[in-house]
């Protein structure tokens, strides 16, 4: 199937879907033809990702700056969702996957809300891969809504702030007890975060790609894959510390 090496498999590999409308553009064709372009590359990803293994998939759905775009575009975008989720539920039944959500969902419409929280419940007890969306997402409103409530527990005495420390901080995020990133895909030539897991990347490989996300298929996933197994995570280390030739 591909010359990976199985034993090095990202555990957890997030992914900024970009270019959906560029795709469009260069097609003739309005944005929201190119986000319904790119739920095809969702399908096929979200497939790929568990036939190889991968345990966490994170995909960038729709960011906190997403709401800005034109009301016509988002309205279009929420429907999508909404569809993909019903569409797939029967597939994440069948493949064992589990649906998760980060972001500040309680601002996504009521229906698109009800459908979400509907097939995360039907498929919680699923354990093969966990596919996380991001949805109203923004790193930062994450990082904030934690300090705030670590800084009201502080202050209610339940919590001693010398106590705190990374694993305990990573709790209150979103993402809590789900492995940071290994690998991070970015689509469409950008290179940027755009206020995605700013806590979790820390140490996460980047993957910048040209192709546009409704032209990503999985040899594209492949391709990244192979780049990320032939990089040395050194942690900060040596290259002889990782080698075992110094302690
Ligand atoms: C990514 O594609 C989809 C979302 C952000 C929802 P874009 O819509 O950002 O596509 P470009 O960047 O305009 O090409
Ligand atoms: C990031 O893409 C958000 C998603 C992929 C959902 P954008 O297209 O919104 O990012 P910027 O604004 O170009 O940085
Ligand atoms: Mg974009």
């Amino acid at each position: 199937m591909s010359d990976l090496d199985n034993k090095s498999i990202p555990a957890h590999i997030a992914v900024i879907m970009d270019g959906n409308g560029r795709w469009a553009k260069q097609h003739a064709l309005g944005r929201i033809a190119g986000h319904k372009k790119g739920v095809e590359a969702v399908r096929e990803t979200v497939t790929a990702c568990r036939e190889l293994g991968v345990r966490y998939l994170t995909l960038y759905a729709f960011s906190s700056e997403n709401w800005d775009r034109p009301a016509r575009e988002v309205k279009s975008l929420m429907g999508l969702l909404e569809k993909f989720l019903k569409m797939e539920l029967k597939t994440m039944l069948d493949r064992d996957i589990r649906l998760l959500a980060i972001g500040n969902c309680g601002t996504l419409p009521e229906n698109v809300l009800k459908t979400l929280n509907e097939v995360i419940s039907k498929t919680q007890g699923n354990s093969a891969m966990t596919l996380i969306l991001a949805l109203s997402y923004g790193g930062r409103d994450e990082i904030l809504e934690a300090v705030r409530k670590i800084a009201r527990e502080a202050a209610e005495g339940k919590i001693d702030p010398g106590d705190l420390n990374k694993e305990a901080f990573s709790d209150y995020l979103y993402t809590e007890g789900i492995p940071d990133p290994d690998l991070l895909i970015r689509t469409s030539g950008e290179h940027r975060i755009s206020n995605f897991l700013l806590w979790q990347t820390a140490y996460t490989e980047f993957y910048f790609t040209d192709v546009l996300w409704p032209d990503f298929r999985k040899k594209d996933l492949i391709a990244a894959i192979r780049d990320y197994q032939g990089r040395e995570r050194r942690f900060g280390k040596t290259s002889d510390q990782l080698l075992g030739d110094i302690p």
